[in-house]
Order: structure tokens, then sequence, then C-alpha cells
């Protein structure tokens, strides 16, 4: 509450979100977002943003650390390539989305049914709270074959599965996440750069799943070793 008081009595302009979110106004009304309003958004967006992209790397690196063949043809993959390349990296995005079937940041969701309503055999009556389970629909054998191996081939073999009605590690409809290719960008970015100056090797310890409101890993232990040493 401080930092937004002090920026609205400021004539200083920092171009950064707080900026954007102290200067949008509703598309109905036009008027701006109350102090209360603006601190949820910056709350939302660090706990949506940050929490979700950092449980999604540490799993990632387990898997890769517990995965040589993957780790080698990933690091292969970079070739020469530059930082921003990386984005277009199709075995690297393959990488990122089977992490992310095997363990979804948001491993589930809660939607409250605001009038009676059916979908095919069920019926949900008002106020009905539905919990889409993500977790075991990625894992689900209806769905997919090895389901619980890590098989980042599987998303460039079968383009569709990413927008399959089986696989959603951001959501779907109009609340889907609003993050989705910053957080793909972001995570690329990081894993690129991380495995140009690192090797990693794995230590024998498996992660407990700590499933709070995003899925995490109790732990992730690695040997990492720097590759200019
Ligand atoms: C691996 C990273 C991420 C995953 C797995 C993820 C997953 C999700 C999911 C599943 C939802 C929908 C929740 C629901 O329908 O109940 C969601 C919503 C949201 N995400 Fe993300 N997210 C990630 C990264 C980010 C980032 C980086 C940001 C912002 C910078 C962000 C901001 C949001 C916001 C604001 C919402 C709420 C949208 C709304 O209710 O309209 N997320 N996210």
């Amino acid at each position: 509450m401080e930092i937004i008081n002090e920026r609205k009595a400021s004539d200083k302009t920092y171009n950064d979100l707080l900026d954007m979110l102290l200067k949008s106004t509703y598309e109905d009304n036009g008027e701006a977002m109350t102090n209360e309003q603006i601190a949820d958004e910056v709350l939302i967006l660090l706990f949506a943003g940050h929490e979700t992209t950092a449980n999604t790397l540490s799993w990632l690196f387990y898997l890769l650390s517990s995965h040589k063949d993957v780790l080698q043809k990933l690091t292969k993959s970079f070739g020469d390539s530059t930082v921003y390349d990386c984005i277009n990296n199709e075995y690297l995005k393959a990488t990122i989305s089977e992490t992310m079937r095997l363990y979804p940041a948001a491993w589930m969701t809660e939607r409250v049914a605001m009038a009676d309503d059916e979908f095919e055999q069920f019926s949900f009556p008002e106020k009905t709270i539905i919990i889409p389970f993500f977790y075991g629909l990625h894992r689900d054998k209806t769905f997919w074959n090895n389901g619980q191996d890590f098989e980042p081939e599987r998303f460039i073999l079968n383009p569709k599965v990413e927008k399959s009605k089986y696989y959603f590690p951001f959501g779907a409809g109009p609340r889907m996440c609003i993050g989705k290719n910053f957080a793909m960008a972001e995570m690329s970015f990081f894993i690129f750069l991380f495995l140009k100056k690192f090797q990693i090797k794995p230590v024998g310890q498996t992660p407990n799943m700590n499933p709070l409101i995003t899925l995490r890993p109790d732990k992730v232990i690695l040997n990492i070793q720097s590759i200019n040493v």
C-alpha cells in the first residue's frame, strides 16, 4: 500500500507493471481500480507467475537429471543457436510441455455452477463445486501411452496433443492463464542459459510431491558443475 500511495503521489513514470495497473481503467465505467484491487492484482501476478514457473523448472531439472538421453538430446538441439532462438526450439518446447504433463503446477482447479446445468450424462445443480483434476487427466491411460513415463517426443510425434481435450497445463476457457506465452519464454530462456553454463547429474534422490495450491516438489537435489571449470 505504501508503494502504491507513493506512486500515486509522484509524477515520475516508471513504465512497469504497477504503472500500467495504476493507469488502467474499467471498460464499462471508465473508473480506475481501488488501492486494494491493485494490491490484489500485484499479488496474483506474483504468485500465479512466480510459484508456477519456479515449480515447473524444479520438476524439469529433476526429470532431466534422471533422463540422460533427454538431457543429451536437448543440449545437442541448442547447437550454435542463441538465447533468442530458443523459443523456437521444438525439442525444448516439447520437454517443457512433457514436464507440465507429468507435474502440472496447477494440478487442479475449481469452478462453481452459477445455475443448474448439465453436460452429457451429468447434471450440476446450482452451486455445485466442480474440480477438474489436471494431474489425473494428464496421466490417464485412456489418453496417454506410457503415461507415467517422461517422453518429450510424444509432443513432437503428435503436435495435436498440445491442444487436446486431455492436456491443460494452463487451464482453458475465459479464465485460462494470461501468462502462458510469457511463462514459456521465461522458462525457455532460463533452461537454455543454465544448460549452456552448467552440467547436471542425478544424485539418486526422488522428490516427493507436495500438492498445495501449486504442485511443488518437496526438494530437488542435483549435482551441478560449471562447464567452464
Ligand atoms: C508454468 C507456468 C504457469 C502455469 C503452469 C500456469 C497455470 C495457470 C492455470 C492452469 C490457470 C487457470 C486457473 C483456473 O482456470 O482456475 C492460470 C491462470 C492465471 N495465470 Fe498462470 N500459469 C503459469 C504462469 C503464469 C505467469 C508467468 C503469469 C503472469 C506473469 C500467470 C498469470 C496468471 C493469471 C493472472 C491467471 C488468472 C487468469 C484469470 O483468472 O483470468 N501465470 N495459470
